[in-house]
This record gives C-alpha cells, sequence and structure tokens, in this order.
C-alpha cells in the first residue's frame, strides 16, 4: 500500500516513446540550437563537428547508459540512487541537483530572452536588415531591468505548468506535442538555409573538416558541450531513468537519445551556417549569432517574418523540454527526500529559482559591475559553477561510481534486463566507463578550473 502510493507520487512515463521524446527534450535545448552552431563557428567548423561525434560515440553514448541505469536500477533520483548503493555517495546526487537548480536560473534568464524575442518576431520588430541595429536591439533588451525579468518570469511559470502536471500527464505530454514540432521546424529552416544562394559554403565549413585546426582546446571543448548538450552529469538522466519500468529497452534508448539530439545540433549548424555564409556574416561571431545574425538573416530571406517566428518558436519548445527536466531534478530531489507533495515542491522551487535568477539578469544591467569569481558577474558565475565544475566533477563521479563502486557487471545485469537483451558492446562499454571516460572528463575538469583563474 505505502509503496503504492510512493509509486503515485513520484509517477512513471507512460510509454518508452514517451521517455525517449521526454529524455530527448531533455537533451535537446539551447546548447544544441544556440551553442553548438557557435561554438563549431569558432573552433573551425568541420574539424569541430567531427571531433564532437567522436567524443559523442566514446563518452556521450557511455555515460548516458551509466545515468540511465543507475536510475531505472534504483527507482530514485539522483541523491537517492546515490545513497542507495553507498551511503557516503549520497552528496554526488547533491552536487548534481545543485548544477542543476543553478543551470535553471540562469537558462530561464535565457528563456525569457528567446520569449521577448518571439513576440518581437510576432509584431514585424525584428525585420532590420542592419546587423548593428540588431546588436544594440539585443544589448537594449538584456541590459534593463525590468523587461528580461518579467519574461523570465513567465518562463518560470510555463516550466511550473508543465511540472506540475508530473510525469507521464506533464513532461511527457508536452514532450510528445513539441519534440515532433521541433522536428519539423528545424528541418523546414535547414532546408530553406541550404537552398539559398551561396549556401555550399557554409556546408563545406560544416562538413569538410581541415585537420590542422584541431588543437587539445578544440578537443575539450567538444568534450564539454557533449556533456551539456546530453544533459548529463548532473543525475538528470538518472531520475529520469528513474521513471522507468523494468521492462523497458534501456540500451536502445541510450542509443536513441544522442542521435536525436546530435541530428537536431547538426541541423541547427545547417539551418544557421550556411545561411551566415549567403550573407556575408562572419561564422565565429560568437553568442550573439542566435539574437543578432539570425535576424538579420531572415530579415534578408524571402518570408523571412514567417522564418523568425517559426525559429523562436522552435528554440523555446527546445528551451522548455530542457528547462523542465532541469525543474524536474530540483522537484524530484524534495519530493523523494523531504516527502513533500508534488505541488507544494514545484511551486516552492519555482519561486526560489526565479528568485535566484533575478541577479543573473540584473548582471546584464544595473548589476554589471558586481563581480563574482573573476571577472564573472552572477549569470557567468552561475554558468561557470554548474557547467564548468559541476558538470564535469558529476560525470567524473558517475563513471568512478558505476565502473568501481556499484560495480560494472551488476550495471550490465540492470542494463540488460537481467541478461534478457542483447549487448554485445558490454565490454567496450565497461573499458569506457572504468578508465577512458574517467581520463578524458579528468581532462576537461582539470581545464575548466586551470582557465578559471
Ligand atoms: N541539454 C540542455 C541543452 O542542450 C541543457 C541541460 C543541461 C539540460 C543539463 C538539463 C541538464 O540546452
Amino acid at each position: 500500500m505505502t509503496n503504492l502510493n510512493k509509486e503515485q507520487d513520484r509517477g512513471q512515463w507512460g510509454s518508452k516513446l514517451g521517455f525517449i521524446l521526454a529524455a530527448a527534450g531533455s537533451a535537446v535545448g539551447l546548447g544544441n540550437l544556440w551553442k553548438f552552431p557557435y561554438v563549431a563557428g569558432k573552433n573551425g567548423g568541420g574539424a569541430f563537428v567531427l571531433v564532437y561525434i567522436i567524443i559523442l560515440f566514446l563518452v556521450g553514448f557511455t555515460l548516458m547508459l551509466a545515468e540511465i541505469t543507475l536510475g531505472r536500477h534504483t527507482q530514485v533520483s539522483a541523491i537517492g540512487a546515490y545513497r542507495k548503493i553507498r551511503k557516503k555517495w549520497a552528496w554526488v546526487g547533491a552536487l548534481g541537483v545543485l548544477a542543476g537548480f543553478l543551470i535553471l536560473s540562469f537558462y530561464s534568464v535565457v528563456g525569457g530572452w528567446v520569449l521577448s524575442y518571439l513576440f518581437k518576431a510576432l509584431t514585424g520588430a525584428l525585420h532590420v536588415t542592419d546587423a548593428e541595429v540588431l546588436g544594440n536591439m539585443f544589448g537594449g533588451l538584456i541590459s534593463s531591468t525590468g523587461t528580461p525579468i518579467i519574461f523570465h518570469a513567465i518562463f518560470m511559470v510555463l516550466n511550473l505548468i508543465i511540472v506540475f502536471g508530473g510525469i507521464s500527464g506533464g513532461i511527457e505530454k508536452a514532450s510528445k506535442i513539441m519534440m515532433p514540432a521541433l522536428f519539423v521546424m528545424i528541418i523546414l529552416l535547414a532546408l530553406r538555409s541550404v537552398t539559398l544562394p551561396g549556401a555550399s559554403e557554409g556546408l563545406k565549413f560544416l562538413f569538410v573538416p581541415d585537420f590542422s585546426v584541431i588543437t587539445p582546446t578544440v578537443i575539450l571543448d567538444a568534450l564539454g558541450q557533449v556533456f551539456f548538450s546530453l544533459s548529463l552529469g548532473m543525475g538528470c538522466m538518472i531520475t529520469y531513468g528513474s521513471y522507468l519500468s523494468k521492462d523497458t529497452d534501456i540500451i536502445q534508448s541510450a542509443i536513441a537519445i544522442p542521435v536525436l539530439d546530435t541530428a537536431v545540433a547538426l541541423l541547427a549548424g545547417i539551418a544557421t551556417l550556411p545561411a551566415v555564409f549567403a550573407f556575408g556574416f562572419e561564422p565565429a561571431a560568437g553568442p550573439g549569432l542566435m539574437f543578432v545574425t539570425l535576424p538579420a538573416v531572415f530579415s534578408q530571406m524571402p518570408l523571412g517574418g514567417l522564418f523568425a517566428v517559426i525559429f523562436f518558436l522552435l528554440v523555446l519548445f527546445a528551451a522548455l523540454t530542457s528547462s523542465i527536466s532541469l525543474l524536474e531534478v530540483c522537484v524530484a530531489y524534495v519530493v523523494d527526500e523531504w516527502k513533500w507533495k508534488r505541488a507544494k515542491a514545484t511551486i516552492t522551487m519555482t519561486i526560489i529559482i526565479f528568485l535566484v535568477g533575478i541577479p543573473a539578469s540584473l548582471s546584464f544591467g544595473v548589476w554589471e559591475h558586481i563581480k563574482i569569481i573573476g571577472e564573472r558577474g552572477f549569470f557567468d558565475t552561475y554558468d561557470f559553477i554548474a557547467s564548468n565544475v559541476l558538470l564535469p566533477l558529476g560525470g567524473l563521479l558517475l563513471c568512478i561510481f558505476v565502473g568501481w563502486i556499484w560495480g560494472t557487471d551488476r550495471a550490465v545485469k540492470e542494463a540488460t534486463n537481467d541478461g534478457q537483451r542483447e549487448f554485445s558492446l558490454a565490454s567496450v562499454w565497461v573499458f569506457l566507463i572504468k578508465y577512458l571516460g574517467p581520463l578524458a572528463i579528468g581532462a576537461v575538469f582539470i581545464r575548466s578550473i586551470m582557465a578559471a583563474f
């Protein structure tokens, strides 16, 4: 009886497809649409893409399977999962919750910018061809006080509404509608971009690797991007895996999710970079690529106004399916650990994350002068602590935990549903999780810390 009640409070995915779409929804986000094209642009295009894909195969799949397996085995969210197997490791799960909490605080600020740009696109305010005017428009938005905070609040309320609905009724349902829509929209945009005159330059840039530009920095940047983009290292996939029933084929899911995530990242690159080339912009333009360059590109295209609306709607969907997973990690912690009701947990977490996000928003305006770590303001400090410290550390510890503490025999047993499922690459996976994973991730972590000082 108590078990049953507990099960109902936690919830479960309605179907395997629902789980895959929700998990892919978590993975596909601003990391793919906003970050991937500009990081690839900055790191020489094709070379970065090649290294990204190699790392995806070696580390991405490995950690994805490890997190989902750990979650499904323990049927609790991150902290409980570690604790259930080795009491002393619970703090690793707590690090993940902290990372999720921090990421959502600034992610929601960017989500707010996206919302605001969707409105701009709808009213035609983005129909400007001059990149400088668009740059000022973007600068004006993020440096003002009230507007970005209001949009940050609206973005958090959208999260609240979805996560409030629970696992199958809220997150799964939303993902089932938003993810297919997202695929259709990004394919449409990619098609528009590659049919522009001069687009082939962009495709060449993206897909023909220049091996001479592969440096350690490119490799380490790609590794970091794999991490962030796949939502790994903070227990998000442990939590999503904990809502899986024992008969789900998790090996298949652990393959499908990175494949979908990478498909969207590449499509985002295809939608962005050829257009950037076709209109003579710089591929290495950086974080402004999405908010400044792309609207300029849209304005110069036939039906550009329509494509701008489609694009920002797509970015909003992608950001939302990621942010709800971040909120869910925090909510699951409170539901599992403090035994709170889901409703109370969701509302409380939403309010706290909104409040913590306010300084991040203000750090582009009135609080620009406040520096926390080095030259970083609130926004960059949250990002730095979460993405550069907590995620790599979490991933490293996950490898050690699954490889050496829980044990790969037990992990393989869970992953294969007690040997019922074929897992021909099990020995490769064991090698990756025990040796290559910790080494590679350790390298990123050390570099991140060194780069900070
Ligand atoms: N993967 C998401 C993105 O690419 C971000 C994210 C990171 C979500 C960690 C959840 C956990 O935007």
